[in-house]
């Protein structure tokens, strides 16, 4: 919590001001029983003094006021406390998102995109309304309990003795609840991140789910992690509830015995029943603080974890930085790749891909083809370093890539990707974000290379279209015209296509390729293709297969040497997707 508190920025303030108010509320609250009691006594020896009127209704008055100052004081100091913990989440958000937009793809992995927003919603919630109940509980219930037992002592210090007893037993019941519960909260919250990651994938992949007629089984799926989030919360929740049973009983308890040894003492003359009513006022609102003091310990156990949680993100290390002194400038297209190995986990028995080593020029167009989980969405990802080799050496531009400034090496290197998405907004709107400053004229000619423009143009407005969320309004293979068109627009010195081109018709796709090569003669292009048709008019094609490279060669060497080009080459003659 200390290390999230710095978080609180500006807000800091109203942090400070929340627990000084509220103060003045305690002062006040433990105050009006001293009336209180001086009242009782002075009506219960009625019979023997004539009753004081300006005195009463000189403490009456005092009672009155003393009262709307406490209102006064709580009320400022709720004020307070609610935006001081707003505002520290708004920040801590704000923190967690900025530091997710440097997570490298290992880092997402890593975490999950489900968990992530668990810790951006859930777990800030969760903190926020701890931190609410710190600034104003965690000072309120020790000034109490400091308050009420200072006036207590004073009306009868011999009865304060019952709470000898009471006190530690609460105190080891607590302790006992707290270390219990903890574990059980870290395991509700990974119950969170499975549901949610649940309904995402399963609100993502709606269109999928559906064709395939899967809502059956991923409705049980959800109920399966929904019983299960119920399930953990129970445990938790069994553990903490026995909270109220300890309090309820000690609270009567103790008063009972103030009733019992007060009483004597009331009969024996040492003391006075105002000053026992005020007596019981004073155990009640000890024990009282005690209690919420034990709450807030036990919305700290249930905030620990998402605190752990929290910090987990704001601690993770991104793992793809840019360098000091960082390389700003990329010289030209030129690929190496020396005796790459890589592997998602880090251990070499499950490499994906093995000992790569390729030579690329700047402005050569190259193939690359190999079946599906052979690792080339893989091999590409190293370009533009959305992941590091496990071993041996990427270059582009003569220099490895983990000396360049990350962005200019991503802007010199443009992908589209295999799962490519399109943000909501305006067809132009999504476009720009291969370069904001594009002007119209760019944007046109990127999209005729991408034999975009067409069909923008055929929609009734055009570039001003709005794509809907994740661009379902367009096709699969327009919506993969304009995700090529935005990366063109980036003028990048490397143009990446994974299977960029498969829901797009031969005609169409043989159109991009010719475009590509004429308009973009010094950019290197890297085709990654299912059909052989997309690449066998490549400078050369790479097959891979299982992570290893088994032969470069053109469209007519590949034909005469590697039994796997051909079999896919005549798999696809015989009326395969052609
Ligand atoms: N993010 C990831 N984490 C772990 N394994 C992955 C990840 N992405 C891909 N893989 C694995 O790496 C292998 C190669 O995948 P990929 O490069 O996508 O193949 P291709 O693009 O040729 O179909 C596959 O076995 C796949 O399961
Ligand atoms: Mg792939």
């Amino acid at each position: 919590m200390r290390k999230l508190f710095r978080y609180a920025g500006k807000y800091k303030i109203y942090l400070f001001l929340a627990p000084i108010l509220i103060i003045g509320e305690v002062v006040m609250e433990t105050f009006i029983p001293q009336l209180i009691a001086q009242l009782i006594n002075m009506i219960s020896k009625a019979e023997e003094t004539a009753i004081d009127m300006g005195e009463m209704l000189k403490l009456g008055g005092l009672m009155v006021l003393m009262a709307f100052l406490s209102l006064g004081f709580g009320a400022g100091s709720a004020r307070a406390a609610s935006v001081g913990a707003m505002g520290f989440s708004r920040n801590l958000r704000h923190a967690l998102f900025e530091k997710v937009q440097h997570f490298s793809f290992k880092n997402i992995d890593k975490f999950s995109t489900a968990s992530l927003v668990t810790r951006l919603t859930t777990d800030v919630n969760q903190t926020q309304n701890t931190l609410m109940m710190l600034v104003r509980m965690a000072f309120r219930s020790p000034v109490m309990f400091i308050m009420a037992f200072y006036w207590a002592w004073r009306l009868n210090p011999s009865l304060i003795t019952i709470l000898l007893v009471a006190v530690p037993i609460l105190i080891i019941g607590l302790v006992t609840i707290t270390r219990l519960a903890y574990p059980r909260f870290r395991v509700l919250m990974s119950k969170y991140d499975t549901m949610n990651g649940s309904v995402q994938e399963n609100l993502t992949g709606i269109r999928v789910v559906k064709a395939f007629v899967r809502e059956t089984f991923e409705k049980s799926k959800f109920a399966r992690s929904a019983d299960d989030l119920m399930d953990a919360q129970r445990r938790a929740e069994k553990i903490v509830i026995l909270n109220g049973p300890l309090m309820q009983i000690l609270m009567n308890g103790c008063i009972v015995a103030v009733l019992w040894f007060g009483g004597r003492q009331i009969v024996g003359g040492t003391m006075e029943l105002g000053d026992l009513t005020a007596f019981i006022t004073y155990i009640t609102q000890i024990l009282m603080s005690l209690m919420i003091l034990s709450f807030l310990f036990v919305s700290f156990v249930m905030s620990r974890a998402s605190v752990a949680r929290i910090l987990e993100v704001l601690e993770e290390v991104p793992d793809i930085e840019t360098p000091e002194n960082a390389k700003t400038e990329v010289a030209d297209g030129s690929i190496v790749f020396e005796h790459v190995d890589f592997s998602y986990t880090g251990t070499e028995e499950r490499a994906v891909l093995r000992d790569i080593s390729l030579n690329i020029r700047s402005g050569e167009t190259v193939g690359l083809i190999g079946a599906t989980g052979s690792g080339k969405t893989t091999l590409i990802s190293l370009i533009p370093r959305l992941y590091d080799a496990t071993a041996g050496r990427v270059l582009v531009g003569g220099a490895d890539v983990r000396e360049y400034d990350t962005a200019v090496l991503r802007d010199a290197v443009s992908v589209v990707l295999q799962k490519n998405v399109l943000f909501s907004g305006s067809i132009i709107d999504n476009l720009r974000w291969g370069n904001e400053h594009a002007t119209e004229e760019e944007i046109t000619a990127a999209c005729k290379v991408a034999q975009a423009d067409d069909f923008v143009r055929s929609f009734p407005d055009g570039y001003e279209t709005d794509l809907g969320q994740g661009g379902v309004n367009v096709s699969g293979g327009q919506k993969q015209r304009l995700c090529i068109a935005r990366a063109l627009l980036k003028s990048p010195k490397v143009m990446i296509l994974d299977d960029a081109t498969s829901a797009v018709d031969t005609a169409t796709d043989a159109r991009i390729r010719e475009a590509l090569r004429t308009q973009m003669p010094e950019t290197t292009k890297i085709i990654i293709a299912q059909r052989i048709a997309s690449v066998m008019d490549a400078d050369r094609i790479i097959v891979l297969d299982e992570g290893r490279i088994v032969d470069v060669g053109t469209h007519e060497e590949l034909m005469q040497r590697s039994d796997i080009y051909r079999d896919v080459y005549h798999s696809q003659q015989k009326g395969g997707d052609e």
